[in-house]
């Protein structure tokens, strides 16, 4: 290359196959510069313009002039080379040093291959246990010789870590957790140091107390003789590592979509744990107070809680809806069965996106005969007190209330009963105004935002009770005391807000008749249950609690979507 190099501002190109003389100039002193193997021998010629276009004995002739680069943007030029070299040179070193640990991790792993880990035959049989299972020998801790079993357990890798020779592994197999020591040779097998989270593995090995001040999942550890990654080999690592695509504080709709993923997660599994317990808990409730459960359909042609959240299909030519509550079903049961009760998908085509709203959610719903508006209050709170006791009173999933909810206390009974007339004084009073921003007047929906502040300063559970009928379904039995209002309740919940709805039922048939009328719509479809007012009527209630409002108060969650197994509302149907 010259030892002057052009540069032509105008006509100049920036491209390495330059040759950077008069013929052939780059376009910038920056370029030409990086372009040189010792930049600083050069001398650098800039010019303005080669165009010829300068008139001659213009003042702009001086631009057809070479001249030597000014000092400024020659240091300029250098600052720029000498930084690139410098990263240049580090980029290098980096490389280098990941190419020596590849090559070393490549060795060590061709090493590994050879290590050929076997079971050994001289061994104690290994008994075949579930995490959970503590009726197994442990060797203890001060090691007086004593053995602890030898055991062989499945599950996947919760979580993995290494200290020296020794691989630690976290088991999980739905029902516990168990801390597995694999020491050498079983850490210098193949499979062991590629071993990834959530694979599935079997590990076969002796039963032990931690040793003092260390920690352990229910203080033990298997001090592994043997293990292997089960057929279906390990489970994705590097960058399709589950870590990678799942993690706490993600993303919501990537964690959304990967569901399937997030539920392996602590949180994720132990609200579905309380979720199983809870369900569980009302049918033993249910059980005691002696309702009988039964199965209502969901695909329907009736409405109960308004038009505007129905989800309309055809059904082999004619309209139909997916159940917004199975309600008026269950109405239908009571001169046969007694009390009844069931547990039901309920769907709303709610067109809100709020933390407290699902179009699919699981409706626990009672229905009890021959009662007066106080038996309902009375029995929902006790099956609601009941349900918790049950829960609580399960030591482990009463723990893993308590890791979710730390402050978790079960409610006081009785609980707070409050008319709707005095909670919209107290809102009046606390300065809390309506969806119109304007002072609370009786014959107001009290909305979603009111609602919670009131429950959240208040506190505790509230039966909110006697709605002003224009307000309120249908179906619902007037005061006799106060024909404005019905016989009806809302259970709040602090945090959450309504987690339950129910009232007694208009049971006489000319008053039921109005209902249809004053609220326009079609008794004909109804038949069978204006039926019920005509064969046998009876001074009845029941109510609805929606499972993922409850959980989410349980396990304070900030939104009922954590408290499903796969969340349904609007623009959400996968996976
Ligand atoms: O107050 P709702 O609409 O009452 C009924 O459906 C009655 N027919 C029930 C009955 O008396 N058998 O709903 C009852 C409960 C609410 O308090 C709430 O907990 C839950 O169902 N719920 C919802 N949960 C999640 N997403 C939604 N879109 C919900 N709509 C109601």
């Amino acid at each position: 290359m010259a030892d002057s190099i052009y540069i032509d501002e105008d006509v100049g190109i920036d491209e390495s196959s330059r040759a950077g003389t008069s013929d052939s100039p780059f376009k910038s002193l920056q370029f030409a510069y990086l372009q040189q193997a010792e930049p600083e021998k050069a001398t650098y010629l800039t010019r303005k313009s080669a165009t010829g276009a300068v008139p001659e004995g213009s003042d702009d002739a001086a631009r057809l002039e070479w001249k030597p680069a000014a000092k400024s943007a020659l240091k300029k030029a250098h600052n720029l080379f000498a930084a690139q070299r410098k990263k240049a040179a580090k980029e290098k070193e980096q490389l280098a040093l990941r190419e020596k640990e590849e090559a070393e991790r490549r060795a060590v792993l061709e090493e590994a291959r050879k290590v050929v880990i076997e079971e050994d035959p001289g061994l104690p049989s290994a008994q075949r246990i579930r995490l959970y299972q503590k009726d197994v020998k442990l060797r203890p801790a001060s090691g007086d010789g004593e053995r602890g079993a030898r055991v062989r357990v499945l599950g996947r890798v919760h979580r993995e870590r290494k200290q020296k020779d020794i691989l630690f592994l976290t088991l999980r197999d739905g029902y516990g957790f168990l801390q597995c020591v694999l020491g050498p040779p079983l850490s210098k097998s193949y499979d062991a140091l590629t071993m990834t989270r959530e694979t599935s593995v079997e590990i076969f090995g002796e039963l032990c107390e931690v040793p003092a001040g260390a920690h352990a999942p229910d203080g033990r550890e298997l001090q592994a003789d043997f293990f292997r990654v089960l057929a279906a080999g390990k489970a994705a690592g590097g960058k399709d590592a589950i870590t990678n695509r799942v993690s706490a504080g993600g993303d919501t709709q990537t964690l959304l979509d990967l569901r399937h993923l997030t539920l392996r997660g602590e949180v994720a599994s132990k609200v579905m744990f309380v979720r199983d317990a809870v369900e569980f808990a009302f049918h033993t409730a249910y059980k005691e107070e002696r309702l009988r459960k039964v199965s209502p359909p969901a695909l329907v042609q009736t409405q109960v809680e308004g038009g505007a959240t129905l989800f309309k299909f055809d059904y082999y030519g004619q309209n139909a809806f997916l159940t917004q509550s199975s309600q008026l079903y269950l109405e239908t049961c009571l001169p046969s069965m007694g009390d009844v009760y069931c547990v039901e998908k309920s769907f709303r085509a709610e067109k809100s996106l709020t933390r407290r709203h699902l179009s699919e959610y699981t409706h626990i719903e009672a229905e009890l005969d021959f009662i007066t508006f106080d038996d309902l209050l009375n029995h929902l709170e006790a099956v609601v007190c009941r349900v918790l006791e049950l829960v609580m009173a399960d030591p482990v999933v009463g723990g893993y209330v308590k890791e979710l909810n730390k402050d978790f206390t079960p409610p006081e009974r009785p609980f707070l009963r409050m008319k709707y007339a005095d909670a919209i004084d107290w809102l009046r009073e606390h300065g809390i105004p309506n969806e119109d921003g304007e002072e609370h007047k009786f014959g107001d929906d009290i909305a979603e935002a009111a609602e919670r502040r009131m429950t959240d300063a208040i506190n505790r559970p509230i039966f909110l009770t006697h709605f002003p009928v224009e307000i309120k379904a249908f179906y619902m039995q007037k005061d006799q005391d106060d024909k404005r209002v019905t016989e009806s309740v809302d259970c709040l919940m602090p945090g959450v807000g309504e987690i339950v709805g129910g009232s007694m039922r208009i049971f006489d048939y000319d008053e039921l008749m109005a209902a249809f009328e004053r609220t326009g719509i079609d008794s004909g479809p109804y038949y069978w249950y204006t039926d019920q007012r005509k064969y046998g009527s009876s001074p009845h209630g029941g109510y609805g609690l929606g499972l993922e409002r409850f959980l989410a108060w349980l396990c304070k969650q900030h939104t009922v979507r954590d408290c499903c197994l796969y969340p349904r509302y609007m623009g959400r149907c996968t996976p």
